[in-house]
């Protein structure tokens, strides 16, 4: 009989092909125009835990998207894994930079492109594979597993707070695991001990009743959007320092130790910049660049607006504008209390010439793990087998609301043993997944599930 890694390797061309249908379908969370098209992709995602053997899978309704959940419990005295992703993916837009459609997913030199590919159905669907291997080959699991499937993780997991404290009991678990983040560099795996938390808000200006002939009115009237580009120009200066006050007051220092770690690790500025296609490198004075991305917050304008943007040229004042502004945080910055200081500072920076106001969208705390525990150790041995390789320790610049969540509400440790890569081009045009990664991925989730269950045995 195969054994449940052998019985892997013989199926890696049907997951692909597989994964293909998942990714088929356009679960945008972000967009009303997609609503069905999300529930389909939890429906698909419930018939696929079902179909690899998993029960009790049911949609769990919210009052926004529904939340996938599945169990096998069949392992007394064994460990239990809570494992947690999400079916919903990003916009696509701008669709007409994608070499093949968003939706189509396509093999291109050894990476499959389409939306949601490495963020965050492909990783999901490699632990699918994963407990498929053990449970048609082996016919059991070593470990209990519940997995809790969201679709509104991209849309800043809204309902899913709420959700988990409602089901406390029944999510009890050992430990969280989450592939949706990514490896240091190719090559070379890695396993994420901390996530920036994030809060994001709008801000909208507003001069006049109704856009203005800039010829009659010129000169009379503020103009929203230069009001609005003075006061964006405020919230950073030139060294890359946030000037909102008091945004540093919680922030944790990194220690000497952290920072040498970093610098051993095989990081090269110059081809980063490059891959980039960035002129120079920008940040806050002080900081390397992982630095800069990993363990200090940072706020960044998404998107801004105002008057005329089509073809040719028209005279106006346009009668409002509008920015997205969102920060990154770091421990132990708190987003309730970081959105309050932002809308202070944005109102004391605002004009007496226009209406100002600022409003709240979503966020998220942030999140650090010690990495000493026996599940992140046990993660180590698996991604090694997997991949051949020890994996380095690393944090992310990027946010997943519910992991602090998690670890509040439930006290148990989370693993963050993520397969992207850092040119995954996630949220972007040509999003991809290294099939290498996701076939490593797979063997390395299976082997995971085994070194949990050595750990209360041993
Ligand atoms: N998977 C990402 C977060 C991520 C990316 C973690 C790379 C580590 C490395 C997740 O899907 C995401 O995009 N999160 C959002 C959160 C937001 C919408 C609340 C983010 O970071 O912008
Ligand atoms: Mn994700
Ligand atoms: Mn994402």
């Amino acid at each position: 009989m195969l054994s449940v890694i052998d019985f892997i390797h013989t199926h890696r061309d049907r997951y692909v092909n597989e994964l293909k249908h998942y990714l088929a379908i356009p679960s945008i969370s972000a967009m009303p125009m997609h609503a069905d098209d999300v529930v389909r992709c939890a429906k698909w995602t419930a018939d696929e835990m079902t179909r690899i053997g998993l029960e009790n899978v049911r949609l769990e309704h919210t009052p926004g998207n529904p939340i996938v959940y599945g169990d096998w419990l069949h392992a007394p005295g064994a460990p239990t894994i809570l494992f947690y992703g999400h079916y919903d993916v990003q916009p696509v837009d701008p669709l007409d930079q994608w070499e093949t459609p968003p939706f189509e997913a396509t093999v291109r030199d050894g990476e499959l492109y389409a939306r949601g590919a490495a963020d965050d159905k492909g990783q999901v669907f490699m632990h699918f594979k994963a407990i498929e291997a053990h449970l048609k080959q082996a016919g059991k699991l070593p470990v209990n597993i519940k997995l809790l499937i969201e679709g509104e993780e991209e849309v800043g997991s809204v309902h899913l707070d709420d959700y988990i404290r409602e089901h406390r009991a029944a999510l009890a678990a050992d430990v969280v695991v989450i592939s949706d983040s990514a490896m240091f560099d190719r090559g070379v795996p890695s396993i994420c001990y901390s996530l920036r938390g994030l809060v994001y808000c709008q801000i909208d200006v507003r001069g006049t009743k109704t856009d203005l002939h800039s010829g009659v009115f010129g000169g009379a009237v503020a103009n929203p959007a230069t009001v609005l580009a003075q006061m964006l120009a405020q919230l950073k200066d030139r060294s890359g320092r946030v000037k909102v006050s008091g945004f540093y007051d919680d922030v944790r220092e990194l220690t000497d130790a952290e920072r040498d770690e970093w610098k051993k690790l095989p990081f090269n500025e110059r081809k980063y910049r490059q891959d980039l296609g960035a002129p120079k490198l920008f940040g806050e004075t002080g900081f390397t660049t992982l630095e800069r991305v990993w363990g200090r917050p940072t706020l960044d304008v998404n998107g801004l607006c105002s008057g005329f943007t089509g073809e040719g040229a028209k005279t106006v004042i346009p009668a409002t504008a509008m920015a997205k502004v969102s920060m990154r945080l770091v421990p132990d910055q708190d987003p309730d209390k970081i959105a309050a200081l932002f809308e202070e500072f944005v109102k004391s920076i605002a004009p007496k010439t226009v209406e100002v106001t600022v409003t709240r969208m979503h966020g998220g705390k942030p999140w650090i793990t010690e990495f000493d525990n026996p599940y992140v150790k046990a993660a180590g041995r698996a991604i090694e087998q997997g991949f051949g390789k020890t994996p380095v320790f690393c944090r992310e610049g990027g946010s997943i609301p519910v992991v602090s969540t998690f670890q509040a509400e439930l006290g148990i440790p989370a693993v963050l043993f993520g397969v992207g890569l850092p040119d995954e081009n996630a949220h972007a045009p040509n999003e991809k997944l290294d099939l290498s990664n996701f076939h490593g991925g797979i063997v390395s989730a299976a082997i995971l599930y085994d070194e949990i269950a050595k750990l209360k045995h041993e």
